[in-house]
This record gives structure tokens, sequence and C-alpha cells, in this order.
């Protein structure tokens, strides 16, 4: 098959992606760059960044160091104004923080969500403008299955992934005039540096017993990246407001 006549090809598409400096962000920049686009990475650690740069093989890529917490409300536009407009965009960028209720403070709320949420619809609304995002351009946000089943301490992550999906379907609604598709893909447990941690800190009962909650095992970078490179693509180009679960069948039960 050409790249032209393949739907999932990413061929000619800038897009932007946060958290590409580690796990799932990483993953994707590598699985994006193997299906032809071209990419601006985004990312706290510029040593991390350039790590992620150096597994291309398109030598058009750049990268941006970012603190997402504090973006200035021109970051967007100066980014287009360097490198183009965006023709996608993924935020995978995210931090969690376990912690039962009683002990969530209203700074632990606002950290998370800053992180997950608010920075991604910032610059969501920093793309509303053709100078900066492409008509047709279509935008992912890595959100959790925790949004849609209950696990015990996560609730300012779950709240946060939640808020995802539901600025997701508005947004949604709100940008099909010019044919821009908003979507989430919402992951089960994925060996990334971030999970490793959390599983390490688990005890080994309440380690199997996450594990085992899985149908088909626990899942890699990869399937997510496979899902990501689907919503991107023209092979999705009726699926916009949707939330994709890619969680090896664990809320099939
Ligand atoms: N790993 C999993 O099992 C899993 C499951 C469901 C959802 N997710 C979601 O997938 C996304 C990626 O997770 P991951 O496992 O790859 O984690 P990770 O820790 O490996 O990667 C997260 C990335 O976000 C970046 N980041 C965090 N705060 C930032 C900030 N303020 N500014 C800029 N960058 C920032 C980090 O530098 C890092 O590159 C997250 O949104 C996470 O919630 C992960």
């Amino acid at each position: 098959m050409t790249e032209s006549s393949n739907p999932f090809s990413l061929q000619g598409k800038h897009i932007l992606i946060t958290g590409a400096s580690s796990g799932i962000g990483r993953q994707c920049a590598v699985s994006c760059d193997r299906m032809g686009a071209r990419l601006l990475l985004v990312g706290r650690n510029q040593s991390r960044l350039v790590e992620t740069l150096r597994m291309l093989s398109g030598s058009d890529h750049d990268y941006k160091t970012t603190d997402l917490d504090k973006i200035p409300s021109t970051y967007i536009e100066d980014l287009a104004t360097l490198h183009g407009a965006f023709d996608g965009f993924v935020h995978s960028a995210g931090i969690e923080k376990t912690l039962p209720v009683k002990f969530l403070k209203k700074t632990d709320y606002e950290e998370v969500f800053n992180t997950n949420a608010f920075s991604a619809f910032e610059i969501i609304r920093q793309l509303c403008s053709r100078r900066t995002f492409k008509d047709g351009g279509s935008i992912v946000l890595i959100s959790s299955i925790t949004s849609l089943i209950a696990r015990g301490g996560v609730c300012a992550y779950a709240a946060s992934k939640g808020a995802i999906n539901s600025a997701v379907r508005v947004m949604a609604l709100e940008l099909s005039k010019r044919r821009i598709r908003v979507n989430s893909v919402s992951p089960g447990t994925i060996l990334t540096p971030m999970m490793k941690d959390y599983l390490a800190s688990l005890t080994d009962d309440e380690r199997k017993k996450r594990v085992d909650g899985f149908p088909l095992g626990i899942g890699t970078s990869e399937d997510v990246a496979n899902g990501v490179i689907y919503l991107l693509s023209d092979a999705s180009r009726w699926v916009t407001g949707s939330n994709l679960i890619i969680d090896g069948g664990y809320t099939a039960r």
C-alpha cells in the first residue's frame, strides 16, 4: 500500500505532542514519525526531549522545552509562527497523586487539574485560530479508564480525566464547523515510567490484583500510540467526541 492510499498515514501532517519526553507521549512521537508526520515535541526536560528526538527517523522534527502549567497566552501563536500551523495535537502530559480523599487538599486538585486538563484546554483555546490549527485537524487528549471506573486513592486524577472526557464532547461539537475532530483515549494500566513507580509502591498482593484485572494483561505504550494514530489520521474522519478505551478488556467486565 502506498503512503497516499493508506488511510492511517500521517504524511504531511504537522503534530504537536505534549509529554513527549517519556512514556506514552514518547511512544506517540516514535509511532507518528513512522507514519510520516512532522512533529513538535513538548516536555519539561530538555535532555529527555532530545533523547526522544534521536529515536525518530525524520529530520524535520523539533522540540520546545515547556512547563505546561505556565504557558503564556501567545504560546501556540509563537510556535505556529516559527514552525507552521498544526494539523494535530496530542496531550499526553499528565501527573498522578495517589491520596485518600480525606488527605487531598485543594492545592493537590489544582496541581493535577492544571497539568492533566487545564493546560490542554488552554492549548486548544489557542489552537482555535486558523493561523495556528488547520481546518480538518485532529485533537487527541489522553484520559484514563479511571475516568469511567472507580479505584481508591485516585480522586483528583480520576476527576481531571473525567473533565477531559466531558470537555472533548463539547469541543467536538463546537469545532465540527471547521471539521476539526476532538477525541480522548482512555488507557488501562500501561507499563511506563509513571506506572512502574506506582506498581513498585504496591504490596505483592495489591500488584497481583491490579495486573490480574486485565483479561489481555498489562498494555504497552504502542497499544495506546496505535489508537492515537488512528484518531489523528484520515481513517477516523467521521469520529469525533468519542472516548477510545484501550484497556485489554478491563472495563468490559
Ligand atoms: N501509564 C499508564 O498506565 C496510564 C494509564 C492511563 C492513562 N495514562 C495517562 O497517559 C499520559 C502519559 O502517561 P505516562 O504513563 O506516559 O507518564 P510519564 O510520567 O511517563 O509521562 C508523563 C509526561 O508528562 C510530562 N509532564 C508532566 N507534567 C508536565 C508539565 N507541567 N509540563 C510539561 N510536561 C509535563 C512529563 O515530563 C512526562 O514526559 C498521562 O496523561 C497519564 O495520565 C497513563
